[in-house]
């Protein structure tokens, strides 16, 4: 249901869960494009005449208040992108929430703090769950479903409180779910898929269902060390997943079975240490000197990279190639971003720290076809797993 489908909203409480897990260095955003990204929705609820109520986390407290989780960053910058201002409560459902919540006008926003200072966010216990959702509900006469990234958690202000409000989702949800479905049931193909990042672990079940689903999967980043060792090549002193050797040895016998192609780099960039000003040298992807690590692919896999993407219908991405934060080894990461960016078919940038990439290293982001806000919520998405936040909206 669209926030369309719930009448009239002059004058009414619309809570939003909106997702504003943003990083920060201090207290300051190193990227905002969450919060740009949740706009659209609270700009249409502002100019139906809601009174807009936003929650929202900031990374993973331990369930009681932590300074440097406080969402206050978040409502500054948010104030700047809508032009207004934008109140902070001092409690997620507590005494400051409601008053605010109680005497808030038409047109103005109020943000409550990051809601994983209450322990009962992130309960197993549904009742647990449902008794905060229960004080979320009090504030509110709706419930606008918008924080994509965080839809595949089944927590109290994603998942219960839809239970207890008449609910839409929002126009960010809508976007997304759109645009990653383009790579889920019948892609156009060739589709193609890059994946990057430092672990394999984080990525099993999503590489598992894309050998039965893509026609390339191109892999970089970190975990690529333990596809290269899985080959018997020596990783010097890379990121390695020892546990993970045997799944990607099976992975790769499955991708031959089932006629998938596996891109796996030719040249690596390596460094004797983790650190930006590392003296930097390219070997064959075979020939990783014990004493180094890699922390890029090389020239070569990057324009290998980059013509695998060319020609592919579908492309979707998540995970950068390298430490793109360091300049000495971005290269490889630019070189996807810019296939991507060039490339004619249906291109989706998924996961945080790759849209963060993309904006990092100057690209255009409208030159991709989408950049999701969802980091494991669109990996778990093309898994194809439920996402609770989304379906609780269905029923
Ligand atoms: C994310 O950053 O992917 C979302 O905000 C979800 O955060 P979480 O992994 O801490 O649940």
């Amino acid at each position: 249901k669209t926030i369309d489908t719930l009448g009239d909203l002059r004058g009414k409480r619309v809570l939003v869960r909106s997702d504003f897990n943003v990083p920060l260095d201090g207290t300051t955003i190193t990227d905002d494009g969450r919060i740009r990204a949740a706009l659209p929705t609270l700009t249409a609820l502002l100019d139906a005449g809601a009174k807009v109520i936003v929650t929202a986390h900031l990374g993973r407290p331990k369930g009681a208040p932590e300074p440097k989780y406080s969402l206050a960053p978040v409502a500054e910058r948010l104030g700047e992108l809508l032009g207004r201002e934008v109140l902070l409560a001092e409690d997620t459902v507590g005494e400051d929430a409601k008053a605010k919540a109680q005497y808030l006008e038409e047109g103005q926003v109020l943000l409550l703090e990051n809601i994983r200072f209450d322990a009962r966010e992130t309960s197993k216990d549904e009742a647990e769950r449902g008794a905060l959702a229960d004080e979320l509900a009090l504030l509110a006469d709706f419930f606008v479903s918008d924080g994509f990234g965080v839809v595949h958690r089944k927590q109290a202000s994603v998942y219960d409180v839809a239970q207890r409000l008449p609910h839409a989702a929002g126009h960010l949800v809508f976007k997304e779910i759109d645009s990653l479905s383009r790579a889920t049931g019948d892609p156009e193909r060739p589709y193609a898929v890059v994946l990057g990042g430092s672990k394999v672990s984080d990525k099993l079940g999503v590489i598992g269902n894309l050998l039965t689903k893509a026609d390339r999967l191109l892999i970089g980043g970190g975990m690529v060390f333990t596809f290269l060792a899985a080959k018997g090549y020596d990783v010097g002193t890379s990121l390695l997943e020892e546990d993970q050797v045997e799944a990607v040895k099976g992975y790769l016998r499955d991708a031959e079975a089932n006629g998938v192609e596996i891109v796996l780099p030719t040249d690596i960039v390596v460094a004797p240490e983790f650190k930006a000003d590392a003296p930097a040298t390219v070997v064959p992807a075979d020939a990783i000197p014990a004493d180094q690590m890699g922390l890029d692919i090389g020239p070569d896999s990057g324009r290998l990279f980059a013509e695998k993407i060319a020609d592919a219908k579908t492309v979707v991405w998540n995970g950068p190639m390298g430490v793109f934060e360091f300049d000495a080894f971005s290269a490889g990461t630019k070189a996807v971003a810019q296939a991507m960016q060039d490339a004619a078919g249906f291109t989706i940038v998924g996961g945080g720290d790759s849209a963060a990439a993309v904006r990092v290293l100057g690209f255009d982001e409208d030159k991709f076809d989408h950049i999701s806000t969802g980091g494991g919520a669109s990996l778990e998405y093309l898994e194809g797993k439920v996402l609770p936040g989304v379906a609780v909206l269905e029923d």
